[in-house]
């Protein structure tokens, strides 16, 4: 039987992914890819939906291909591509934008947080139906609903994208209701292993590219002394024991899950290991298992920054095959919409 299809996206907008979205999202697209047919995005139609500087756009979009496939994504074995180079995601955007009810969109709880944090320009259009895009975005990759075996679609997604895919879910369960039998209602996908991480000096919030300080985030492509530096001057407490406990020990047990989950060591195992050896030794090891992981990460990514041309011909090949999936489902849909 086919495998299940999964369908991700993740924004170009900074200069390097950082540990969380290692640990929360990419590291469970690079296993994804031997058990499910995997359609990766670099999403940046949902980038402009902010202020952004055009060079710097088409820059990160290049950073964010060469992490992946540095990550460990192969072009061979899952669909990596760039969401403008198939324009059939805004096509399709528009057809569900006139599904989607005004008020319907108005309750989108992350449009409010996002669009407060919007300057004197103001918030546009775009950024008010986002989720609207993002509904086009998996449902182009929809399996046929009719046929045999009934092939599931299933979406990785994070607490605050829940309310995003139920939308996702009543759009394609309206468009059917209405036009016939087209897309497969998506599931929600819990990825194994999946690590929520949180700033280094706030460790009370999460690890984000927009609203950590520097010193509370670790960028993949970090050079090695800053990143060893910022491991070591985690916030912790005052107290010396290596113990995982959520309410009274947020630092340390935000350190406990990054090195479990690099190191493939359960929380209890580390715990014993480092019984009354204090947080010294303790921050030692683990920048060793970042530093470990992340540079021949950093390694693999500016070499491929460094081969331009290879770069475009993977890009070219996964828009190819996300083309082909997109243009047929965009087939069905302007059928049977009336055009
Ligand atoms: P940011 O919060 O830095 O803006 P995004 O919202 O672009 O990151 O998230 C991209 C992906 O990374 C999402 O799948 C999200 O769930 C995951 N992610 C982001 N931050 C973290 C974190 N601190 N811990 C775990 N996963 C995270
Ligand atoms: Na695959």
């Amino acid at each position: 039987a086919a495998p299940p299809r999964v369908l991700s996206g993740i924004q170009p907008t900074a200069d390097s992914f950082h540990l969380g979205n290692y640990l929360g999202a990419l590291r469970q697209w690079v296993s994804m890819q031997d058990t499910h047919d995997a359609f990766y995005c670099v999403v940046d139609l949902h980038a402009i939906t902010v202020e952004h500087d055009p060079a710097l756009l088409r820059r990160r979009t290049k950073v964010a291909v060469a992490q992946l496939l540095a990550m460990g994504l192969d072009p061979e074995r899952a669909t990596v591509f760039v969401q403008s180079h198939v324009p059939e995601h805004a096509e399709l955007a528009w057809v569900l934008g006139c599904l989607t009810g005004f008020g319907e969109a108005q309750r989108m709880t992350q449009f409010k947080d996002k669009s407060s944090k919007q300057g004197t320009g103001g918030t546009s259009v775009g950024l008010f139906t986002y989720p609207v895009l993002q509904a086009a975005d998996i449902l182009l990759y929809s399996p046929d609903p009719t046929a045999e075996g009934g092939r599931a679609l299933r979406v990785p997604v994070g607490e605050d994208q829940r309310q995003h895919l139920e939308l996702t879910r009543t759009l394609a369960q309206r468009f059917n209701h209405r036009f016939g039998d087209t897309f497969v209602l998506p599931d929600a996908h819990i990825p194994e292993g999946a690590a929520k991480i949180t700033d280094l000096q706030e460790p009370d919030a999460k690890m984000s590219k927009s609203a950590s300080s520097p010193q509370g985030i670790i960028d993949v492509l970090e050079e090695p002394g800053p990143m060893r530096k910022k491991i070591m001057r985690a916030v912790t407490d005052t107290g010396s024991e290596v113990v995982y406990d959520e309410e009274k020990k947020a630092g340390v047990t935000n350190l406990l899950r990054i090195f479990s989950a690099l190191e493939g060591v359960s929380v209890p195992d580390l715990e014993s290991r480092y019984a009354g050896s204090g947080y010294g030794q303790f921050k030692k090891d683990l920048a060793q298992v970042v530093l470990d992981t992340f540079t021949p990460i950093r390694e693999r990514t500016l070499k491929l920054l460094d081969d331009e041309e290879r770069l475009d011909r993977v890009l070219a090949l996964g828009a190819e095959r996300a083309s082909r999936v997109a243009t047929a489902t965009m087939e069905t849909v302007r059928e049977r919409v009336g055009f």
